[in-house]
């Protein structure tokens, strides 16, 4: 796949088949990821994978329950309240597959590095025809200390990228995106 199909087709995916996503193949997407650039080549992600449709469910059900009381009518999630009140809404769409992207300790940019590393692995999995989405819905949940040592993951490392992965049951709509808003372009002398 050409990289400019990738860029421009890529969509967060939220309807997915029951088919199990491979060991192997994650292995691959985590490969793709840990190429990205990273400052000062610092390289500071780690990685966790969560695995098993029903048990993400119970999760997703209770990163609902934990998120609701934060979100106040002022809050930018605000507009999602209504559907994250309903019971039947799984945050992680029915897929068995969760990627966690962590932000090792004292770094200097390890939040932006990380969104890169979960960029190339978004790509990667549109490329071998996977779907996926980054379930922000899932952040403040998971990353509280007690769900971080329940995974065996380290309470200093910073949970920055949940990204399901699965295969799409429907082809993705194409979706708008704005123009880039230039809000300056100058030549220097
Ligand atoms: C930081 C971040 C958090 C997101 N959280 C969620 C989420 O919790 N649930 C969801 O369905 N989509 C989530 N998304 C996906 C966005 O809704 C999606 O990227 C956006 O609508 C643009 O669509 P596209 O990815 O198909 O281009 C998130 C995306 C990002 C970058």
């Amino acid at each position: 796949m050409e990289l400019k199909e990738a860029l421009y087709q890529r969509r967060s995916v939220r309807q997915y088949t029951q088919e199990v996503v491979s060991r192997e193949t994650i292995e691959e997407l985590l490969d793709a990821a840990v190429q990205a650039p990273s400052a000062t080549n610092s390289q500071p992600w780690a990685f966790a994978v969560l695995r098993g449709a029903e048990a993400l469910e119970k999760h997703s059900t209770a990163a609902r329950a934990f998120l609701l009381p934060h979100i106040s009518d002022d809050h930018p999630l605000s507009k999602y309240k209504a559907a994250l009140a309903n019971p039947k809404f799984n945050i992680f769409y029915g897929t068995g597959t969760l990627v966690l992207i962590f932000a090792k300790p004292n770094n200097i940019h390890g939040f932006g590095d990380c969104c890169l590393a979960a960029q190339n692995l978004m790509l990667a999995a549109h490329e071998k025809g996977l779907g996926s989405c980054w379930i922000g819905f899932a952040s403040y949940y998971l990353n509280q200390p007690e769900q971080k040592a329940a995974f065996g993951i380290p309470a200093d490392y910073e949970l920055v990228a949940p990204i399901i992965l699965g295969y799409p049951a429907l082809p993705s709509a194409a979706i708008a995106k704005k123009p880039a808003e230039i809000i300056a372009w100058k030549e220097l002398d």
